[in-house]
């Protein structure tokens, strides 16, 4: 007892002197006392490397929302999703059968089901949401299978596991493969719970990135702020506003499923391979960009979307949210710059995607497109263009009302059943439906 008092006092005052000073040699020793351990074995509760870069209300809220159901559902429902882990562990069998498997974020549990379709030996299905609850009741209620699965609530930082991984599964991806800040958790639990060597499923992923040329989002952007622009409001000019409400606008990424032909330039990706990545490469990424325009056009931004590939020994396969391919939950994202660039055919254009990780589990996202003009002066070095912007990751739009050039699969069985006078009928009643959808989403793509 007063050894564990000592031990907090200890603590405390460490905490307190990093907070001054925040040295290296502190750091470690915080660690070294973070990783210490109560005599009955269980890890101290004390500041863990999660809680050390996530503030606590940002966290709240993310547990908070993945403990609900509902949001299993709507990701349980996104059948590329589900179809394409199901696929990927049950081809797979030979990396599972007779294997200890860790679930790192299990959710509801269901790719720890997966693993024991595919014959586990154990699996450790460990989730820091209240949603533990529910994966005990689903895994129960699934004997065979659940037989050999121990349901672990805690963060895969913190949480002890009786022994070592053969294989690990995860969905830790989020919108443009990097919000929500999972990643990290997922190779912190590779570093401590995964044999040398052992697989990852997912096992790398990739950001795919393209600038696109779109006058309709660009208009609807700066039109959203023509408002700030009357200078008789109620008797008021609110003018002085509209520089930065324009600017507002154009700093939340749009979330949205685009036609692909919006794209002007053939793609380029950057690698995040699971296996090898360290937790600190997240921190920060930038990505130097280089595109050759297929066509004459306005570039309006950067459009980005990811995949992730399961190296299965038997079987290798992508779950990709490319455009034109059969719409996730993910959707794609798209920069767009309040200042379009022309380009021609044949045109190089460069640039930045910088991405500096934050606090409340998400990204900053400083992005940079330049082109070199054609034509008269471009012998004396051309005319420079460039435009840039930042945007929070944090704080998307939801474009889902939009018309979608690609119906979405699943969307497309109610539609076909509502008849076009319905629709006059009830124009209200969906519009106000249309809200609530959209605030669903809002809160749906958080994952
Ligand atoms: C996939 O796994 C094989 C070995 O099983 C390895 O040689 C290959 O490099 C892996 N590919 C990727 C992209 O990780």
């Amino acid at each position: 007892m007063f050894m564990w008092s000592l031990f907090i006092c200890l603590h405390e005052v460490a905490l307190y002197i990093l907070s001054f000073f925040g040295s290296m040699t502190l750091r470690l020793f915080l660690f070294f006392l973070s990783e210490m351990r109560l005599p009955n074995g269980a890890l101290s509760t004390s500041k863990s490397k999660f809680d050390d870069k996530i503030e606590s209300s940002s966290a709240k809220m993310y547990f908070h929302y993945y403990g609900q159901l509902l949001h299993q559902q709507n990701m349980l429902q996104d059948y590329v999703r589900t179809g394409t882990y199901y696929a990927a562990v049950i081809e797979n069998r030979a990396d599972f059968a007779g294997r200890v498997v860790v679930d790192v974020g299990a959710g509801s549990g269901i790719l720890s089901l997966f693993a024991a379709q595919a014959g586990a030996k154990h699996v450790y299905a460990v989730e820091a949401s209240e949603m533990t609850e529910y994966a005990r009741k689903l895994i129960e209620g699934n004997p065979s299978l659940g037989q050999r699965i121990t349901v672990i609530k805690g963060k895969v930082e913190e949480v002890q596991l009786p022994e070592k991984a053969d294989i690990m599964i995860s969905e830790p991806m989020g919108t443009l493969l990097v919000n929500e800040r999972m990643l990290e958790s997922y190779v912190i639990a590779r570093d401590r719970f995964l044999v040398p060597n052992g697989k990852m499923f997912p096992t790398i992923g990739r950001i795919h990135m393209a600038p696109f040329s779109d006058e309709y989002l660009f208009v609807e952007i700066a039109n959203k702020a023509l408002f700030w622009q009357q200078e008789n409001y109620y008797g008021v000019d609110l003018t002085p506003l509209h520089g930065q409400a324009f600017q507002g606008y154009f700093s939340q990424p749009v979330v949205d499923a685009f036609d692909p032909r919006l794209l002007v330039a053939p793609a380029m990706h950057h690698v995040i391979d699971f296996t090898q990545v360290k937790e600190e490469d997240l921190f920060e990424i930038d990505i130097p960009l280089k595109f050759v325009a297929s066509v004459g056009t306005r570039v309006h931004g950067l459009a980005c979307w990811f995949d992730v590939l399961f190296n299965g020994s038997t079987v290798q396969r992508w779950l990709t949210t490319a455009p034109g391919a059969p719409t996730t939950h993910w959707y794609q994202l798209r920069c767009v710059l309040s200042q379009p660039l022309y380009v021609m055919a044949g045109q190089e254009i460069t640039g930045h995607l910088h991405m500096i990780a934050h606090s409340a589990q998400s990204y900053t996202i400083y992005l940079t497109l330049s082109t070199k003009m054609w034509g008269p002066g471009a012998e004396q070095g051309g005319v420079f263009q460039s435009s840039a912007c930042k945007v929070d990751l944090k704080e998307p739009y939801y474009r889902m009302s939009q018309p979608q050039p690609y119906p979405l699969v699943q969307d497309q069985q109610p539609h076909q059943l509502i008849q076009p006078q319905d629709i006059n009928i009830q124009s209200d009643i969906l519009q106000s439906e249309d809200l609530e959808d959209r605030e669903l989403l809002r809160q749906q793509t958080l994952s």
